[in-house]
């Protein structure tokens, strides 16, 4: 489902206020939340890793010498992951003028701080592919990356300086949602029943169901995989930006990016309004605070140019799982 235009309604009627009441949700990180989500990490035997590869790049692409062949070496002995990099990097991401074939291309037209980014990427379709989620884990990833991508377009925009972690970030927020589903499965189908009969949100569903949520869940794992802290913190706070206690400003453009994928593009339900204007989310506070080119962002025309993204992501994602 798209976005209305021309003389449609506006995108942010009154009506989708009660669509998503998550100040009466949970408040992040709490920690019997995360006790119990720690419980729930620990009690799978098996547990996805992250490629070894995607730790051995970023060790070499961390090191002040940094030998670009190294690199490429290395991901050539991986041939998916070969061929993920190249697709990403063809895809509508980054736009090449040329179609780029090969991967030292490939890693050049990137630069540097980028591919570490898509290694990263590539590796977590990898650490879930060879599980069973009895669930298309494709809708997943195209929520994930329609996330990261809306979220790095909202931060170049306001000049935001770290566009490429916020990508990231908006792509890793939902990791916890990505394990409930392939390690938590009778979880997750009464949780999905919760949703579908009693109309619950997502959230109270989880604290019902299991007595935690995908936030904390995704803050063990990223833990279990010795992320980097803020990685774990954009994670358990992409819910609840204003309570997280430190560092707002990437989890309020992640949970905007998310309000967006959700409510405007009509995806799928991760996320919505906590109030019956974008103006009025906790998200738009914590931004108004310290990112001055808010007052010049038109969310309408913002929400009206990601519809045209939106089939460029789909088809990234199908390419992708195709090897
Ligand atoms: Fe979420
Ligand atoms: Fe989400």
């Amino acid at each position: 489902m798209g976005l209305t235009t021309g003389s449609s309604p506006s995108i942010f009627p009154e009506v989708l206020s009660t669509r998503n009441d998550r100040n009466r949700g949970p408040v992040n990180n709490d920690i019997l939340l995360v006790e119990k989500a720690q419980r729930l990490v620990r009690g799978i035997a098996t547990l996805p890793t992250i490629p070894a590869i995607c730790l051995r790049v970023s060790t070499l692409l961390d090191s002040p010498t940094v030998d670009l062949q190294k690199v490429a070496d290395l991901i050539l002995s991986d041939q998916v992951l070969t061929a993920r990099v190249v697709k990403i990097v063809n895809s509508p991401l980054f736009r090449p003028l040329h179609e780029i074939t090969s991967l030292r291309h490939a890693l050049v037209y990137l630069g540097l701080r980028r591919i570490n980014e898509i290694v990263l990427s590539c590796s977590l379709i990898q650490a879930f592919e060879d599980g069973d989620a009895g669930f298309d884990l494709r809708t997943f990833w195209q929520h994930s990356f329609g996330v990261g991508i809306i979220a790095g377009k909202m931060a170049q925009l306001l000049a935001y300086p770290e566009r490429e972690k916020v990508y990231v970030y908006g792509l890793l927020h939902n990791i916890g949602k990505v394990f409930l589903c392939s390690y938590l499965k009778p979880e997750w189908a009464r949780i999905i029943r919760l949703v579908e009969e009693k109309g619950c949100t997502f959230l109270d569903a989880e604290i019902k169901t299991m007595g935690t949520t995908h936030c904390e869940i995704g803050l063990c794992l990223a833990r279990q995989w010795n992320f980097p802290e803020e990685y774990c913190h954009v994670i358990a706070y992409h819910h609840a930006p204003a309570n997280a206690p430190r560092n707002q400003l990437p989890v309020a453009l992640v949970n905007l990016a998310d309000i967006f994928y959700t409510t405007c593009l009509g995806m799928d339900e991760d996320s919505g309004w906590t109030s019956s204007n974008l103006t009025e989310e906790p998200a738009w506070f914590v931004m108004r605070k310290s990112l001055p080119a808010l007052d010049d962002f038109d969310p309408e025309r913002f929400a009206f140019e990601l519809e045209e993204e939106m089939p460029g992501i789909r088809k990234l994602v199908n390419d992708l799982f195709m090897g």
